[in-house]
């Protein structure tokens, strides 16, 4: 049996209806008019390992993983890039002919991209970054921060352990920061990082005073419903250079397309605009 040539990717997820990723992949098949289609894919844990199995014999070129797999492909991937490793978790996945699969993690370079696009002044040597939270998110970022050559890195995490164990793990240009102490340190920062949920819709909100912040700050929440966060407005408010959420997302997207599809995408106002569409 042959099997059609017509290039299938996804998203790997549990649940994953809310994903916008189809939707971002669609928007960039149609417009430079490749064949292809991308999937939402709902599995559960007990069936991933099956499914990653099946999926190369269906035509499927490639997929993203998202909660609650992004740590549990990792044994499962014939080979795991050095960022992946180093992250401990992978969103992208590659199939290859053999039917196994290659596990990357462009969530890091993806927040880079962004903001290099969000805020094209922001240097790496301009100061120390503010990391707000320490779960997966916060991991990819730090990763991503020391790589462009963040000098410092402050890294605030309700629960202290869990800084610890990252500060532990990325060595002394992380440093922990007391939660308490995050008031003090906002006009020293370069660049603040929110990497929690708080701001998300229906979630509370941060409450940090953000009336020091000025034109210097460079101020990124990844948090992308809403778009504008409470944080942003009040950065924009105090001359700050704001980077929303979305952009990382969609910056995070575009290797495994290249990758799957052929075609290095471009991340614009019109595939912001497609993405938020109601
Ligand atoms: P992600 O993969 O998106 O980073 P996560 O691993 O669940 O998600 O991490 C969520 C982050 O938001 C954590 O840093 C969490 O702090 P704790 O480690 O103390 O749980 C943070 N967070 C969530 N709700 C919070 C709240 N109400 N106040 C402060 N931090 C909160």
């Amino acid at each position: 049996m042959t099997y059609p040539s017509l290039p299938l990717a996804g998203v790997l997820g549990d649940p994953v209806a809310h994903s916008r990723s189809p939707r971002l992949h669609h928007h960039w098949l149609q417009r430079y008019s490749l064949p292809g289609a991308y999937l939402p894919l709902p599995v559960v844990a007990a069936d991933l390992a099956t499914v990653l199995t099946v999926m190369p014999r269906m035509g499927f070129v490639g997929a993203n993983v998202t909660i609650p797999h992004k740590e549990a492909v990792l044994p499962l991937a014939a080979a795991v890039t050095d960022r992946a490793r180093r992250i401990g978790a992978a969103n992208t996945l590659t199939f290859r002919p053999d039917g196994t699969f290659e596990a990357d993690n462009t969530d890091g370079i993806g927040f880079l991209n962004a903001l290099l696009q969000q805020a094209p002044g922001w240097e790496s040597a301009a100061g120390p970054a503010l990391v707000l939270g320490a779960g997966g998110a916060a991991r990819a970022i730090l990763a991503a921060l020391i790589d462009a050559g963040v000098p410092k890195i402050w890294l605030a995490n309700r629960t202290r352990e869990k800084a610890e164990a990252l500060s532990a793990f990325f060595g002394p240009p992380v440093a922990v920061l007391g939660w308490e102490d995050v008031d003090d340190r906002l006009s020293a920062a370069a660049l603040i990082v929110n990497t929690t949920a708080l701001g998300m819709e229906g979630k509370e909100k941060l409450s940090f005073d953000f009336n020091k912040l000025n034109e210097s700050h460079v101020v990124n929440d990844i948090v992308y419903t809403p778009l504008e966060t409470d944080l942003l407005a009040a950065a924009r408010r105090k001359g700050a250079t704001a980077v929303d959420g979305l952009g990382m997302l969609l910056h995070q997207a575009a290797p495994g397309f290249a990758r799957w599809f052929g075609k290095e995408p471009e991340i614009d106002t019109a595939l912001r605009t497609a993405v938020l569409a109601p």
